[in-house]
């Protein structure tokens, strides 16, 4: 049994009917549309556009079909093409004829973008809170390695000892910056569409703003046409998900390649490693590899919203249902993403023994050196030239720089004292940073106290 069609002579054809229908992705909107339709009954009421009586009968409606959800009973039927059509009717069923009054003022095209809008909402505070999680878990880490000192990167060589607390605050960095972002979109998203009607609005005295309240949303729309029509909360979304994703995708890159025999800084326990079925010995890090994986489709959801945006013609168009799916597939899997990062975080143990062996790498100490000749009043592009041909030296005679004598350093600069010889070592090289957010072993462990662990 087809809806709407009373002005048609046709029923839709079942192919196109199943091409066109909404249900699969509206799964995920159920509650929000039946909370908007709340919401709307009850303006409605306030504004004398149904009784009492009509009200508590729809609200009560809706209320049973959001329990007959909850337990399964309800569910979608393609051939009301989409959520709203499926209350609607279900309301029906339940209640009779006052069901015929809730779409009073309201077309789909404002109920779909609220109903997106509310979802996006519990969406942004559910990956809010998973980002404070993984933040604590990160900490949690940081502080139980506070002295593991490690080698630091760039372009993926050995550069400088840091501690392996100052490489796990990084990551806070970035996740603070997904957290402000998903904050701060929040107040774009919160705009209530509720009573832009199709397009245009109406002539029947309703409360757009009093909707918006109901709805807890923090302003309500200027214009019905982009009111329905606007998406750039939903694309504002998925890029916001897409760079927290990046972000997690670079995380998982670092966990994979420490946790890797060469390497071997960090240990995943067996909750979060997985067997390969022929190689009896392997413990496959595959969770974290996921959430690496699982990036390339966020990033691939973004560029499909922007480019079903991009050819649309002022006002609402169909092709706007395509957005949904995007935006409930990335939810979902950014969810998924950082829920598992935080457990692979809190299961990690860190071989410190080996971060020290590696971080003891005299090469690593040039800077050092350079900084030493630096405080004698070097300049420091000489220092830099000096420090350069010593490391051509020891490698031409094929010693380690820490195996050279004083005397052999002061060939290079008669500024080297016996101190200097000092420098080879990583906690030395750490702890004599004192910089603002450096890797400087005060500033780390301030950092760690900021962060209450
Ligand atoms: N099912 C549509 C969607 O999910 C909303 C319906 C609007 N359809 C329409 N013909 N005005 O976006």
């Amino acid at each position: 049994m087809q809806v709407l069609r009373k002005a048609f002579t046709q029923q839709l054809d079942q192919s196109v009917t199943a091409f066109i229908n909404s249900v699969d992705a509206d799964q995920a909107l159920i509650e929000v549309d039946i909370q908007g339709s709340i919401a709307h009954a009850t303006m409605l009421c306030q504004q004398g556009l149904l009784t009492q009586a009509q009200a508590a009968n729809i609200v009560s409606g809706l209320q049973t079909i959001l329990s007959e959800y909850h337990t399964g009973a309800f569910v979608l039927n393609p051939v009301f093409e989409d959520v709203h059509m499926n209350v609607e009717k279900r309301l029906e069923q339940l209640i009779g004829q006052d069901a015929l009054r809730l779409h009073t003022a309201r077309s789909r095209n404002d109920q779909v973008a609220l109903d997106l809008r509310l979802f996006v909402i519990g969406q942004i505070a559910q990956h809010k809170a998973q980002i404070a999680a993984l933040k604590t878990a990160i900490n949690k880490s940081a502080a139980e390695n506070i002295d593991a000192v490690m080698p630091g990167y760039t372009h993926l060589q050995r550069a400088q000892p840091v501690l392996f607390a100052h490489a796990m605050h990084a990551f806070i960095e970035l996740l603070a910056r997904d957290y402000c972002r998903f904050e701060d979109l929040e107040k774009r998203v919160a705009i209530s569409p509720l009573g832009a009607g199709a397009q245009a609005g109406t002539g029947l005295p309703i409360d757009p703003h009093l909707s918006a309240k109901l709805l807890g949303m923090q302003s309500c729309f200027n214009n019905s046409i982009d009111a329905v029509s606007d998406r750039d909360f939903a694309a504002e979304y998925l890029f916001a998900a897409s760079m927290c994703s990046v972000h997690l995708s670079q995380m998982a890159e670092t966990f994979v390649i420490w946790a890797s025999r060469e390497f071997g800084f960090i240990t995943f326990s067996d909750a979060v490693t997985t067997a390969s079925s022929l190689m009896p010995q392997k413990k496959n890090p595959d969770p974290v590899e996921i959430v690496r994986g699982k990036t390339g489709g966020m990033i691939g959801a973004l560029v499909n919203i922007l480019s079903t945006l991009k050819g649309l013609p002022l006002g609402y168009n169909r092709d706007l249902q395509e957005t949904k799916e995007p935006v409930i597939k990335v939810s979902h899997e950014l969810s998924g993403s950082l829920n598992v990062m935080a457990i692979a975080i809190a299961s990690m143990s860190v071989n410190a023994d080996v971060t020290l062996k590696a971080a003891s790498d005299p090469d690593m100490i040039t800077t050092d050196l350079v900084e030493y000749l630096v405080n004698k009043s070097v300049p420091f592009r000489r220092a830099h030239e000096e420090v350069s041909a010593l490391v051509v030296f020891a490698r031409e005679k094929a010693v380690s720089l820490s195996a050279l004598t004083l005397i052999e350093l002061q060939q290079f600069s008669k500024e080297y004292e016996h101190d200097a010889l000092a420098l080879f070592d990583p906690v030395v090289s750490v702890t004599a940073k004192t910089s603002h957010g450096s890797t400087g072993v005060a500033k780390v462990q301030a950092v760690a106290a900021s962060h209450g662990l």
